[in-house]
C-alpha cells in the first residue's frame, strides 16, 4: 500500500534523493580509484553503488506515484579528490545515515505505522552501518598507499546488505536466499 502521511512521504523522497546521489557519487569515485590503481576499491565502490540503488529504488517505490517536491538530506561530499578523500566523503555520508537520517525516518514511519516506509528505511539503515565500517576498512589501507584486501562483495538486491567473500545462506536481514545475492 502507498505512503499515505506526509511527513513519511516527504522523508521517502528525501531518502529517495540521497541514495540516488549517493549511487551516483560511488560510481564516480570508483572510476577514480581504479586509475588510481585501487581495484578492490573500486569494486567495492561499484558494489556499495549498487546497493544505494536498491534503497533508492526501495523508498521510490514506496511513494507509489505521490507527486511532490523533494528536499534531499543526503550529508554527502561532493566534487573529485584523491581516493583517500573520497573514501572520508563516503563514511561521512554513511554516518550521516546511519546516526541522524535513517533513525529520524524509520522511527517516523513507525509512529504513523507506515509498514512499507518503515521496511524499506530500515533495510537502509542495517546496510549503511556495514557501508561505513567497510568504507573505514578501504580507507586504512588506501592511506598507507595499499588496496582494500577482498575477494567478492555480496549485496542483496532485496534490502541492499552487503557482505564480503561469501553470501550468507539466507540475508540476515529481509531472509533472501543465497543465489539472489548479486556478486562484483
Ligand atoms: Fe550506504
Ligand atoms: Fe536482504
Amino acid at each position: 500500500m502507498p505512503v499515505k502521511n506526509a511527513m513519511t512521504a516527504d522523508f521517502l523522497r528525501s531518502a529517495y534523493g540521497g541514495e540516488s546521489m549517493a549511487h551516483m557519487r560511488y560510481l564516480i569515485w570508483a572510476e577514480l580509484a581504479e586509475k588510481e590503481g585501487f581495484k578492490n576499491i573500486a569494486r567495492l565502490f561499484n558494489a556499495i553503488a549498487y546497493a544505494e540503488r536498491i534503497h533508492a529504488r526501495n523508498h521510490f517505490s514506496e511513494l507509489g506515484g505521490s507527486t511532490n517536491d523533494a528536499t534531499v538530506a543526503a550529508g554527502g561530499v561532493f566534487g573529485l579528490g584523491k581516493t583517500v578523500e573520497n573514501l572520508q566523503g563516503a563514511i561521512k555520508g554513511e554516518l550521516h545515515e546511519v546516526e541522524q537520517m535513517y533513525p529520524v525516518y524509520l522511527n517516523t514511519a513507525r509512529f504513523q505505522s507506515e509498514l512499507g516506509a518503515e521496511r524499506s528505511f530500515h533495510y537502509a539503515l542495517e546496510a549503511e552501518k556495514i557501508h561505513a565500517r567497510l568504507f573505514k576498512d578501504a580507507q586504512d589501507a588506501a592511506k598507507q598507499g595499499k588496496d582494500f584486501e577482498l575477494k567478492v562483495v555480496y549485496i542483496c538486491p532485496i534490502c541492499g546488505h552487503t557482505v564480503l567473500d561469501e553470501a550468507p545462506d539466507k540475508c540476515p536481514i529481509c531472509g533472501a536466499s543465497k543465489d539472489m545475492f548479486k556478486a562484483f
